[in-house]
């Protein structure tokens, strides 16, 4: 073999394959630590699965430590770090970084700093100190740097400041609710305008939106639905009625749909085909009118005929309105429907939305939220239309006082704004207090029986910063 030939080969892979190796440590090294996290919550610190993974981790550092004195593990908003080292992920069963980001995030902690000296006893001493530290939520950082010094550990931290950073600020989930629901009110109006003025719709931003929304609404952990749904009871967001429409009706859809068990991967075609249902609404006077359907349909068509979720979005935005026979023609009540499942959904949740909200140019005193779900199921009943299942899932995903309910809290000196789902007569959920001057008070979980919704006349309106008040707590809690 020629030597030219020799180092054409090391040239050619020795390095590359060298950092690869490094890379793959630093994911080891945190999937290590993720392990050793998980066993000790789980079994305590004396137990054998707990030793199996202190083992695992320290064979793992002992390689990173070859050519460093330490390793810092850090998170700097966006992406966790091994020795400045950036950890993507890369495949799916890699949640454990979405772990170490939230777990990092919620202590508040940019870098961990392990030196070559350290023992088992001060990562046991560390998340020691995690545990301690966030029972109570204030000065977690400081709690775990106190702990940690007082303790003579080896291991140090540093604080995570977002100003110092960068990259974008890492917000969470409640805040994420709320950005969500305004960018949906928000971009409303430009996809409206797009669509208007022939231009290409973008989807993609979109769909991007939807996909959060879905992502949120199903990840358990965030704890996120009953703010949605208490987002999606708001009349009118920066004054823009039909905006907020489209924004408290995809939410809805989506609620509902993951209530009927629609996939995953299908949810973000609901929630566009809600989102979009609309369009082409240019003046709320004239949502009466049959023909912004019509249009709907030939911009949702028009535009991007090639994308299935148009395809079922441009049918959503024509049939809304109205149900068909099999022959085509538009249903007379009492004989057999015909709609697209999605349709369904969507119908449902628009005429919720219709019949709770005060809408421009229309005399028509807002129903209650009560009183909305049983005209919808008591209208499936008299068939006068026949969205059995939709109306029934509308009732499951909102509750016997759906969320912005505004009821008397019985034998108390308070209003209440529902916030929570009550599911039965005997389970209490969340109501927001609210004084005579309709100020935010506090949030308590009471029983149905303790409340009573105000008849619709009486329904007025609650102020802005009462909201604002309201959803803070979602923040808080
Ligand atoms: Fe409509
Ligand atoms: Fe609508």
């Amino acid at each position: 073999m020629s030597t030219e030939r020799i180092s054409k080969e090391i040239d050619g892979s020795f390095a590359g394959n060298l950092d690869k190796i490094v890379i793959e440590q630093c994911f080891s090294f945190s999937a290590a630590f993720f392990a050793l996290w998980r066993s000790l919550k789980m079994h305590g610190e004396n137990n054998e699965s707990v030793k199996h993974s202190m083992r695992n981790l320290f064979i793992i550092m002992k390689k990173l430590f070859s050519d460093e004195k330490t390793i810092r593990f850090s998170y700097n908003g966006t992406d966790l770090l091994v020795n400045d080292q950036r950890l993507k992920s890369r495949k799916t069963g890699e949640d454990y970084l979405e772990s170490l980001r939230k777990f990092f995030n919620s202590i508040s902690v940019g870098e961990l700093t392990i030196p070559i000296d350290v023992t088992p006893s001060d990562f046991i001493l560390f998340f020691r100190a995690v545990e301690t530290a966030s029972r109570n939520k204030d000065n977690v950082f400081d709690n775990i740097d106190g702990y940690l010094k007082t303790n003579s550990s080896n291991l140090s931290v540093k604080m995570f400041v977002e100003s110092q950073n960068e990259k974008p600020s890492v917000i969470d989930p409640a805040q994420m609710a709320r950005e969500i629901y305004r960018n949906l009110c928000e971009k409303f109006k430009e996809l409206s305008k797009k669509a208007k003025t022939d231009q290409p719709l973008p989807l993609k931003t979109a769909t991007r939106m939807i996909q959060s929304l879905v992502n949120l609404m199903i990840d358990q952990n965030s704890r996120q639905k009953d703010h949605l749904l208490t987002l999606a009871s708001l009349n009118s967001y920066r004054n823009d009625t039909v905006s907020t429409h489209s924004a408290n009706v995809t939410i809805l859809s989506l609620a509902m749909a993951i209530e009927l068990g629609v996939r995953k991967k299908d949810l973000v075609t609901v929630g566009l085909c809600a989102y979009l249902h609309d369009i082409a609404i240019d003046d709320p006077l004239n949502e009466g009118s049959a023909y912004h359907t019509e249009l709907g349909f030939s911009y949702l068509s028009r535009l991007n005929s090639l994308n299935f979720s148009m395809m079922e979005a441009a049918l959503i935005s024509a049939t809304h309105h109205d149900v068909y026979d099999f022959n085509g023609f538009k249903a007379i009540s009492g004989q057999k429907q015909e709609t697209t499942p999605y349709s369904e959904i969507v119908m449902v949740c628009d005429l919720y939305d219709i019949m709770t909200r005060w809408w421009p140019g229309s005399q028509k005193i807002p129903s209650t939220r009560p009183g909305a779900l049983h005209e919808i199921l008591s209208g499936v009943k008299n068939g006068a239309f026949d969205q059995t299942h939709t109306s029934r899932a509308l009732f499951s995903v909102l509750g016997m006082y759906p969320h912005g309910t505004v009821c008397k809290i019985l034998k108390q000196p308070y209003l209440g704004l529902v916030i929570g789902r009550f599911l039965s007569n005997y389970e209490p959920a969340e109501v927001a207090f609210l004084n005579e001057k309709m100020e935010f008070c506090k949030v308590e979980k009471v029983l149905p029986s303790h409340i009573k919704p105000l008849p619709s006349k009486e329904c007025f309106r609650i102020p802005p910063h009462t909201w604002q008040a309201v959803f803070e707590h979602f923040q808080n809690r």
